[in-house]
């Protein structure tokens, strides 16, 4: 692969410019090193020297590492953290209905009665720019700052933690945690799961079966913003946690198939204890927050039906790994006796 591309870059470096007329013509010497595409292995690659290429290269087998490691290294921290860690609030472990804002209480009340259509619940949430995404508020201002009190004391903790995802480097994965079955799977299977089947039913809306949640940090000294991504998810449910900050709104392009380029991007600011309910493959991103410190619960729901058919991380048919827990959330035929990932991502 080196010999190859050696040799193209001898031969684009010796190429000369062209004059037409007047005006001589050139190009970038990015050309020479940078999106340099390898037919071979169908990826776009930059290659500036042998060394520099050798040392990125063995980054992305270090992160293919982590990965194959991922299911037993995070089973090893949630038994070190259940036996070691002892919470500030053991009551936000375990949903319950007082948590909840009034107002969400109503809407999913609503989603469960017989006369429900598409557009009756719409009338009843805010409307937002960007399609098919949607504001409502989920918790009370109370237990909005328990949980973070509770997080707060659980990072200040010598317990372990891991990432929440590649993409950001600060937060807390909730299934490790222990928030898994006391509290998003009753707040999936009870609350958003009858929202999302209304709003969602072509994108797996109807049938979520799985989750991964996490909650995300970002601080004018760490993390600031979020590149602009789809989520490994069906549903996106996106709550503000809060504290203090300014900026940071969250902003949505088109779905993933159409290029930035043709996108028309719309913003949506942040209030504490409000979600903003999305399509998993809605392209999104957050802007830099300018000052202080903002939290977000983010819970990634899954459907089996929807995801075996065509795994949205690599759009192929999912070939499947063993997984631990809801793993990534594929399952082999209609029984879920085990749940899978898809060794493609
Ligand atoms: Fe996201």
């Amino acid at each position: 692969m080196f010999c190859k591309l050696s040799s193209a870059l001898f031969l684009v470096t010796t190429m000369t410019n062209e004059r037409i007329g007047d005006a001589q013509f050139y190009i970038c010497s990015c050309f020479m090193t940078d999106n340099i595409f390898l037919e071979d292995y169908k990826l776009h690659v930059r290659f500036m020297t042998e060394d520099q290429f050798r040392r990125e290269y063995e980054s992305i087998s270090k992160e293919v590492d982590r990965r194959l490691c991922l299911a037993e290294t995070s089973l090893n921290r949630a038994a070190v953290i259940k036996n070691t860690y002892r919470p500030l609030h053991p009551h936000v472990y375990h949903l319950q209905e007082t948590f909840l804002a009034p107002e969400f209480k109503h809407i999913v009340k609503y989603c469960q009665s017989q006369n429900v259509t598409l557009k009756s619940l719409s009338d009843l949430l805010a409307k937002e720019t960007a399609p098919r995404v949607y504001r409502f508020p989920v918790f009370n201002k109370s237990f909005c700052a328990d949980l973070l009190n509770e997080l707060e004391h659980f990072e200040r903790s010598a317990a372990p933690k891991g990432r929440p995802n590649t993409m950001n480097n600060y937060g807390i994965l909730l299934s490790e945690l222990g928030f898994d079955q006391g509290f998003v799977t009753p707040l999936r299977e009870q609350y958003l799961h009858p929202l999302a089947s209304v709003l969602y039913p072509d994108c797996g809306g109807h049938c979520l079966d799985s989750h991964r949640a996490f909650v995300v940090k970002y601080d004018i000294k760490e993390d600031l913003d979020l590149s602009y991504h789809y989520d490994n998810a069906e549903v996106t449910l996106n709550v503000s946690l809060g504290r203090d900050f300014t900026e940071g709104n969250l902003y949505f392009g088109d779905m993933r198939q159409v290029p930035l380029n043709e996108t028309e991007c719309s913003e949506i600011k942040h209030r504490a204890g409000e979600g903003i309910l999305h399509r998993g493959q809605h392209m999104h991103g957050a802007l830099p927050i300018s000052s202080g410190q903002r939290w977000n619960l983010i819970i990634w729901m899954r459907s089996s039906q929807e995801r075996n058919k065509l795994c949205p991380m690599c759009n192929r048919k999912p070939v499947l790994v063993e997984g631990e827990g809801f793993a990534d959330g594929f399952t082999r035929r209609s029984t879920r006796l085990l749940a899978d990932f898809c060794e493609l991502t």
